[in-house]
This record gives C-alpha cells, sequence and structure tokens, in this order.
C-alpha cells in the first residue's frame, strides 16, 4: 500500500506526486532519456506535427458546433453560418484549413529529412512504417474533410477519385456504389464521409501517433551522421559535468527549449497565414456549391495530392489505377528496398545523393504538372516522362544500394 502524507498541500508537488508520479515523469524526462547533441531544427518537425494535429482538432471541434452533414445545408452552414454569422467562425476556419495544407508540408519535409539521413533502417523501420500509416490516414482525413463543404470541387474531386473504383475490370463488382452508397456522391456519401472524417480516422491517427512515439523509444531520434551512440556513456559523461565531450543532451529542459523554439518560429508563420494570407489553402472553385450537372472545366486536388493524381493521369484506366496505387504504398517499402547498410546523410552516400535529389525534383514536377490542364501535349508529355521516371525509383534504389560501398564510421 502506498504511503499517503495526510498532510501534504492539495495539488502541491507532494500531493501529485503520491497520486501520478509527478516526480518520477520529471526524473525521466531530466535524466533518463537522452537525445543526440548533433540533431538540427529538422528534428523539430515530428513535434511541429503533433501540435498541428492539436490545432486541427482543436479547431475541428469549433467547426462541428454549427456544421450540418447534409446535402441541402451543408454549403451554407459553412459559407454562410460558420463564414458570416457565428462570432469568429471565419478565425476557426481559417485556421483549420491553413493547418489541413500546412501539415502536408511538414509531412513532406519530415519525410524527405528521414530520407535524407537513412532514419528508416537498422531498428527503425518500425518508425517509418507507422510514420507511413500516419502518411495514409492524414490523407484519407484531408480528403474526407474536402467533401464536407459540398462546394463544387468537393462534389466533383469525389467524384473523380471515387470512380477510380469503377476503373476498367473493378467495375463487375460495383465497388464504385458501395462506397457512395448510391450512384453518384449524395446525402448517404456525404454521411460517411462525416463520419470518417470526425471520428474514426481521428482515432486511429491518435493511436498511430502513440505507436510511432513508441517505435522511436528504443532505437532512439537518429543524428545528422548516423553515429551509433553509447547512451550510457556519453549520459555518464553529461552527468559529471563534461558536457562538451558527451554526444547527448537530456530531453528536458535542453532539448525541450530547442523544440519550443522552433515551434515558436512555426507558429508566427502559421497565424501570420491564417490572417493574411489564407486563401492559398481554399479552392476559388469551392465557393460554388455543388451541381451534378456542372462539370468544373478542370477537375484536379490539393496540392499535397498533385504529384500522385499526376502519376495517374497519362495512362489508360487500369494501368493508372495500378501505378496511382503503387505510387500511394511506394515509400513504405523503402527500409527494404534500401539495401545499403549505411545509415549516413545522403552526401556521404554517392549515388544515393542523386538518387535522393532526382526523387525530390521528380515529384515537385509532378506536382506542377498535375495543376495543369491535361490538353497541353508538351506539358503532359512532362507528365507521363516524369510518372515513369518516378515508377522506376523504387528498383533504381536496389539496385544502387545493392553496390554502395560500406562507410566506415569515424572516418
Ligand atoms: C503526421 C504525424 C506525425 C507525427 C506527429 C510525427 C512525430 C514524430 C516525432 C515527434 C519524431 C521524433 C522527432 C523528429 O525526428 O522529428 C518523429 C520521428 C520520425 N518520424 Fe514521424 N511523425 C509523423 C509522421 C511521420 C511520417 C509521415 C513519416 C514517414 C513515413 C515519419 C517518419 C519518421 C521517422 C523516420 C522518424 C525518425 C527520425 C530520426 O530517427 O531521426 N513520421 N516523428
Amino acid at each position: 500500500m502506498a504511503h499517503f502524507d495526510d498532510k501534504a498541500m492539495p495539488f502541491g508537488n507532494k500531493w501529485m506526486d503520491e497520486r501520478i508520479g509527478l516526480n518520477t515523469l520529471k526524473r525521466v524526462l531530466n535524466t533518463e532519456y537522452w537525445i543526440p547533441k548533433d540533431i538540427n531544427f529538422l528534428w523539430a518537425m515530428g513535434m511541429v506535427l503533433a501540435a498541428t494535429f492539436g490545432i486541427l482538432v482543436v479547431s475541428g471541434i469549433f467547426l462541428l458546433m454549427y456544421y450540418k452533414p447534409d446535402v441541402n445545408l451543408a454549403f451554407d452552414s459553412v459559407n454562410y453560418t460558420i463564414m458570416s454569422e457565428v462570432g469568429y467562425g471565419w478565425f476557426w476556419r481559417h485556421i483549420h484549413g491553413v493547418g489541413a495544407s500546412i501539415v502536408f508540408l511538414i509531412i513532406y519535409i519530415h519525410m524527405f529529412t528521414g530520407i535524407y539521413y537513412g532514419s528508416y533502417k537498422r531498428g527503425r523501420e518500425l518508425i517509418w512504417l507507422s510514420g507511413m500509416g500516419l502518411f495514409v490516414a492524414f490523407s484519407a482525413e484531408a480528403f474526407s474533410g474536402y467533401m464536407l463543404p459540398w462546394g463544387q470541387m468537393s462534389y466533383w474531386a469525389g467524384m473523380v477519385i471515387t470512380n477510380l473504383f469503377s476503373g476498367g475490370s473493378l467495375e463487375a463488382y460495383g465497388l464504385v456504389e458501395w462506397i457512395r452508397g448510391d450512384y453518384v456522391p449524395g446525402d448517404a456519401y456525404l454521411t460517411r464521409f462525416f463520419m470518417l472524417h470526425v471520428l474514426l480516422i481521428p482515432l486511429a491517427i491518435i493511436g498511430l501517433i502513440v505507436l510511432h512515439f513508441g517505435t522511436l523509444r528504443l532505437p532512439h531520434v537518429n543524428n545528422q551522421e548516423g553515429a551509433d551512440i553509447d547512451y550510457k556513456e556519453s549520459a555518464e559523461l553529461w552527468k559529471a559535468g563534461k558536457k562538451k565531450e558527451s554526444k547527448v543532451i537530456p530531453f528536458s529542459p535542453v532539448f525541450l527549449s530547442k523544440d519550443l523554439f522552433v515551434m515558436g518560429v512555426y507558429f508566427i508563420i502559421f497565424f501570420y497565414l491564417v490572417f493574411y494570407n489564407f486563401e492559398f489553402s481554399m479552392d476559388p472553385v469551392n465557393f460554388d456549391p455543388a451541381d451534378g450537372l456542372k462539370t468544373p472545366a478542370h477537375i484536379y486536388p490539393e496540392w499535397y495530392f498533385l504529384w500522385s493524381y499526376e502519376i495517374l493521369r497519362p495512362f489508360s484506366k487500369d494501368i493508372g489505377l495500378i501505378a496511382f496505387g503503387i505510387a500511394q504504398i511506394a515509400f513504405v517499402f523503402l527500409p527494404f528496398a534500401d539495401r545499403s547498410p549505411n545509415v549516413a546523410p545522403a552526401h556521404k552516400r554517392g549515388l544515393f545523393n542523386i538518387w535522393f535529389w532526382v526523387l525530390l525534383i521528380d515529384m515537385i514536377v509532378l506536382t506542377a504538372m498535375g495543376k495543369l490542364p491535361p490538353t497541353d501535349p508538351v506539358f503532359a508529355m512532362i507528365g507521363l516522362v516524369s510518372a515513369v521516371l518516378f515508377l522506376a525509383m523504387g528498383p533504381l534504389l536496389v539496385l544502387i544500394t545493392m553496390f554502395e560501398k560500406k562507410i566506415e564510421k569515424g572516418a
């Protein structure tokens, strides 16, 4: 039976410690959880993501108070009620819209940091895989959220993407009607996407974040040189006052203060966008209510889906669907496709460095081409070449990493 001090001041340090072990948590974070010293601001992106997810949840709860998941009411509940009738409704909507767009920029930076430094292999495979789970869940969350204002782009992007499941050979199974709950996107479609957006996917995301954090604990985060750190030895050095020689820093308060600084800068930019430049996160076509009889001249997804949309577009239905499917899951296989034993930054890995930059530029080109109408033959050709290149990058990675020379550590 634990000992409780009856004289302890309620909610004081001792009172709290006896009830929830506050001091144990403080001790672990201050003296038992170590972070490599040799990391830069890119390693703060994980916490930036967690904070942005928090902001999306809070702003989403405010929007939920006035949103109406009904095809006859949804558009007005967002564009009139929330935007002009409810006090500060616009503020929460701008936060939610900007947050939904920016979170993808940060996810891509976070992913490419991991790829650049080889943080997905040799003990860190599960961090990568749970991260990919988060990527897929965030994509589903963004897509389902995009349906909710029931504007022209919500309706027609929903139509195009669900039509993928009526593609070629799949038609026979009536899959697309099953997904929509109707022959075209309608009320059943809207309410099921509403449920996914506000309940099921957020729950999955919370679970995946817990898993992602759990997978980080044993292998620790990587560092700029990919050094294999002896945490015990380095922690002892720090505790003995030899901070210069130690390769680690305590999570709290040293690392936390760095993280909070980066987050501070991030939120200055974030709220600048919310107040002065929110338009980039809202498509003008979506300010027209959904009309099933009026197809927009050019249908495209939000910027963060453009690269995979462009991989789908140049091909015929069946091949396009397969190419799109491969693009969606390609990154899952990264830890196993990279055959090299080196955990090192790309600039030290020869051909891998070229592979990394080609991949990044290819995805930027695909994104740019995905936004353009498919009518210009030159741009269509650039799109096709970039799509084929993307699909070739996986086998190319296997090939070049098989022959990558082992880097001697300490050299
Ligand atoms: C969207 C929600 C996500 C959250 C909240 C999140 C959170 C974090 C945090 C806090 C860290 C530790 C600090 C850092 O390196 O930034 C981390 C590391 C990591 N994350 Fe994520 N992450 C998310 C998504 C992803 C995605 C989409 C991937 C890629 C598939 C990914 C892959 C990784 C990897 C490989 C590491 C280890 C980095 C290293 O060892 O240096 N994460 N994540």
